[in-house]
């Protein structure tokens, strides 16, 4: 092959071309890029993540952030943090929510008793304060219908339907008789 440039036979209103090769590092270029989109669009599941398997991810890692830290908040009730529950309409309104769905049945909606205890009179079965309330929540009354909640719903709604419970004490609703021994009224 010459480097003189050739001469092509036709012309175009007296305008004629040469048949120039493309400089070898262009076609090269040319043929790397090929092969390198060949080769990307076949390692690319290897090499990079989709935006669905990032999301999978992001969510993962929150909802197991969001586990440790309720069950590090249920971890941490205190009579102090259920009894500031019971003024913060936010917990009560979650308490109640939860109470109108998973202990009416039981306890009916105002709290006045049926199969479970009167929630709203000074009588309490086991311990006095809001904290034996969680606990009996929490980890239910075995033997009896009062289930074990702790394992039916996550740690942040035990505290509200627990905190919930402690406003009904003391609205002194007739229903079921008293139960248990005599408290005193929660401030
Ligand atoms: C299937 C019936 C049933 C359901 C549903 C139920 N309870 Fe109970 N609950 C009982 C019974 C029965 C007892 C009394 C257990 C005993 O004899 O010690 C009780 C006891 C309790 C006590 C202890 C009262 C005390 O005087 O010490 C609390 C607080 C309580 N329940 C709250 C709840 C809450 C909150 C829910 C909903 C998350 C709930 N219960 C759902 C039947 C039920």
């Amino acid at each position: 092959m010459s480097d003189e440039p050739k001469l092509l036979d036709h012309s175009y209103d007296g305008i004629q071309e040469y048949d120039n090769p493309l400089p070898g590092w262009w076609s090269a270029g040319f043929w790397a890029t090929i092969i390198f989109a060949f080769a990307y669009v076949a390692l690319s599941p290897l090499l990079v993540s989709t935006p669905d398997q990032k999301y999978r991810a992001a969510l993962a890692d929150y909802t197991s952030k969001k586990e440790r830290r309720e069950i590090a908040d249920a971890a941490n009730v205190s009579e102090a943090i259920l009894e500031r529950g019971m003024h913060d309409p936010k917990v009560v309104d979650k308490g109640a929510a939860i109470f109108a769905v998973r202990c009416v049945s039981c306890h009916t909606a105002d709290g006045h008793g049926l199969i479970g205890p009167n929630l709203t009179d000074l009588y309490q079965l086991h311990g006095s304060t809001r904290m034996d309330l969680f606990t009996t929540i929490r980890g239910g009354v075995l033997g009896t219908p009062m289930l074990a909640w702790g394992e039916q719903m996550p740690p942040t709604d035990v505290v509200a339907v627990a905190t919930f419970a402690a406003t009904l004490r003391g609205k002194n609703i007739p229903g079921k008789p008293p139960q248990g021994h005599l408290v005193e009224a929660f401030k």
